[in-house]
């Protein structure tokens, strides 16, 4: 077993080097990888840190330079950078750039491809299958770049997507993880706590954006840690905003703006729910059962007092009803 991680984590490492030497060095990967990069922005050091690269189009040009290199087909097929099919292989990620995917301690660990044809109905991103060194739901994406930074500043912000991550830290904030495309996990909130119990998500500002802001809501108070909200401007991601607004107006946005959990859920309810009576109970209910989620009784009380005074309700109501959720539940 260890053998085979090993062995995985070493051709991983050999992929990602040779997908950085297709971006730099060949000239598809000028044209069409290194140009696109630097469209939106990216330095040659931050390609370099995040250790960004290019997939050529050809269907099997990375399997086919790993097999002469002496890589084994099944190390190939079990990290899925190869896919076979009918004794026929392919390269799983092809005219696509590559974002690796770190380990905590900094091993490629699985990679995410970004089309670059615009001519298909592809999906915009690829990404590696789970394998025995890659659990998606354990990572985080720029967790190794950015874990003395999050240490330092005692908070991490959390975004959606790669490009996020990237031009975030290059604009200077360099707290910054992504969960990528996926739902937040417990395993990465704890992850996260590992270096600072403050975590800001920073989403996109649209409809997904705001639901999955939601759903990290309780998975991030179960852990005990103090969670703010910040949505950007309609139809803005990090990566926009920090593009077109340099790295002090993030700053400053998401000091103004970043919102305790319990308002910002509160709003959305609220708004969801207009004028309509039976909703408004809903809320009540839904919001109580976060607030019963959080462990420290202190905490618990001083959200219990804010949300009465937002919902305009007796205290006491929302307290008899905690009360019951927790003793069901503990
Ligand atoms: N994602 C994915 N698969 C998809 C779409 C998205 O895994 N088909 C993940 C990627 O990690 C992506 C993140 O979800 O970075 C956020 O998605 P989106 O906002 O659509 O992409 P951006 O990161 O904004 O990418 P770009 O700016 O290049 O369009
Ligand atoms: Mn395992
Ligand atoms: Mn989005
Ligand atoms: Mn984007
Ligand atoms: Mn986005």
């Amino acid at each position: 077993m260890r053998d085979q991680r090993e062995s995985m984590l070493i051709l991983t490492q050999f992929a990602a080097e040779w997908y950085t030497k297709q971006l730099f060095d060949s000239d598809e990967g000028k044209r069409i990888g290194l140009s696109y990069f630097k469209e939106r922005g990216f330095t040659e050091n931050t390609i370099r840190k995040y250790e960004l690269g290019y997939s050529p189009a050809k269907r099997d040009a990375f399997t086919n330079a790993a097999l002469k290199k002496g890589y084994k087909i099944e190390f190939l097929t079990e990290t899925g950078l190869t896919i076979v099919k009918e004794d026929r292989k392919f390269d799983r990620f092809a005219e696509r750039v590559m974002f690796p995917i770190h380990s905590l301690s900094g091993q490629v660990i699985a990679f995410g491809g970004r089309i670059m044809r615009k001519d298909t109905k592809m999906a915009k991103y690829l990404n590696s299958p789970e394998s025995e060194i890659y659990h998606k739901s354990r990572v985080l994406y720029g967790i190794y770049q950015a874990r003395k930074e999050i240490t330092r500043r005692n908070q991490c912000i959390l975004v959606e997507g790669y490009t996020d991550v990237i031009s975030l830290s290059q604009s200077g904030v360099e707290n910054v993880v992504a969960s990528s495309g996926t739902s937040l996990t417990p395993e990465q909130v704890k992850l996260i706590k590992r270096f600072t119990p403050n975590l800001v998500i920073l989403y996109d500002g649209d409809p997904a954006g705001i639901k999955a802001s939601m759903r990290g809501i309780d998975i991030v108070l179960e852990e005990e840690m103090n969670v703010k909200i910040c949505l950007l401007p309609e139809g803005e991601d990090p990566d926009s905003f920090a593009r077109a607004n340099g790295a002090q107006a993030v700053k400053d946005y998401i000091e103004s703006n970043a919102t305790d959990f319990i308002r910002f859920k509160t709003g959305v309810l609220l708004k969801e729910a207009g004028n309509d009576p039976v909703k408004k109970a809903g809320i009540v209910s839904d919001i109580v059962k976060s607030i019963s989620i959080i462990p420290d009784g202190i905490t618990r009380s001083v959200y219990l007092k804010e949300t009465a005074g937002m919902l305009d309700m007796q205290e006491k109501v929302l307290y008899d009803e905690i009360k019951k959720i927790r003793k069901k539940r503990f």
